[in-house]
């Protein structure tokens, strides 16, 4: 459905924030993972054509991306990570303004996208507040039902999930899932739950390369009995990093767990955990970091 082909984006200080960056994005939940920094925002924005590549292309569904952008903004739904300003306006006649800019002329019409948006997205009973006295949970569903007006074929969602607690970003995740498998849903983040919990595909970005892709199940099968875990001192930290190839630390009521990749038992008191995709996200991010050292 949406295709991405060598994607380059070049900012004018030089930062290379997508280097080649290439990607099939079928139809349903996919999650895009990385960590600050690592070219999210860069290419959400590209594709929904807030910004021009310096080169490469992008395809949906027979559109030209690049070259026809009115045509994609016409399909697209968007949530951008920073919304910006959040003004004095009820929901509700928000709403009603973004669907007269979407171009739902009819009063008519209006109302009943409106009515039905605010209903899935549960601020029907909150619609006459001003969205100045949203709480983040609240400013985030209310920008999933802007992203959905028109029923858009490609959704667009850049980090919607940072900050929320985590009963709002359940019932978040939640609306994305039943808006339908009929649609691309892109969801970037860099919570890994997020990407676990309902995406069939996604893709680690980082230092603005894909760094992986696939179905996270498969992704985590093929870190089965090669991930091993070892709670030690903290002080014993520095040596392990130089011994093991460590791909996460935590602490544990006072000591700190290390999980470490290795294909056979790295030594005395590690126990074999089974990889989580926490556990490839990590080993993903300490590889790439390990290939730019
Ligand atoms: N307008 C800009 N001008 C110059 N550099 C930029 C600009 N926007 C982003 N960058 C740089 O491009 C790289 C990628 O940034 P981007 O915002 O796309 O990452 P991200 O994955 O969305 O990060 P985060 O998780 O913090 O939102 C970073 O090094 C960033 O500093
Ligand atoms: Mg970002």
């Amino acid at each position: 459905m949406l295709s991405i082909k060598n994607l380059v984006h070049v900012y004018g200080n030089g930062t290379r924030a997508l280097d080649d960056v290439s990607l099939e994005v079928p139809r349903g939940m996919f999650g895009l993972l990385g960590p600050n920094g690592a070219g999210k925002s860069t290419l959400m924005r590209s594709i929904a054509t807030l910004q021009t590549p310096t080169s490469g292309a992008i395809d949906f569904d027979g559109i030209d991306v690049i070259k026809e952008p009115e045509k994609l903004r016409r399909t697209l739904g968007y949530l951008p990570q920073d919304f910006g300003v959040y003004p004095r306006v009820s929901a509700y006649d928000m709403l009603d303004h973004m669907a007269v800019l979407k171009g739902i002329a009819s009063g008519k019409d209006r109302k009943d996208t409106v009515d039905s948006l605010l209903n899935q997205v549960n601020l029907w009973p909150v619609r006459k507040k001003a969205l100045a006295g949203f709480s983040g949970g609240m400013r985030q569903r209310f920008g999933i039902a802007q992203a959905l007006i028109g029923n858009p074929k490609l959704i667009i969602v850049d980090e919607p999930t940072a900050g929320l607690d985590p009963e709002e970003r359940n019932r978040f995740l939640n609306l994305l899932a039943e808006i339908g498998e009929q649609v691309v849903i892109i969801l970037s983040t860099h919570i890994v739950e997020d990407v676990a919990d309902l995406c069939p595909r996604m893709a680690v970005l980082a230092a603005g390369k894909i760094q992986l892709e696939g179905a996270p199940a498969d992704l985590m099968q093929r870190m089965e009995g090669r991930v091993w875990r070892k709670a030690i001192d903290k002080e014993a930290l520095e040596d392990h990093r130089a011994r093991f190839e460590v791909i996460s630390t935590r602490l544990f009521a006072g000591r700190t767990v290390i999980h470490v990749l290795s294909d056979r038992r790295p030594g005395e008191g590690f126990e074999p955990v089974s990889g989580g995709l926490e556990d490839v996200y990590f080993s993903t991010l300490s590889a790439s970091r390990r290939v730019a050292a």
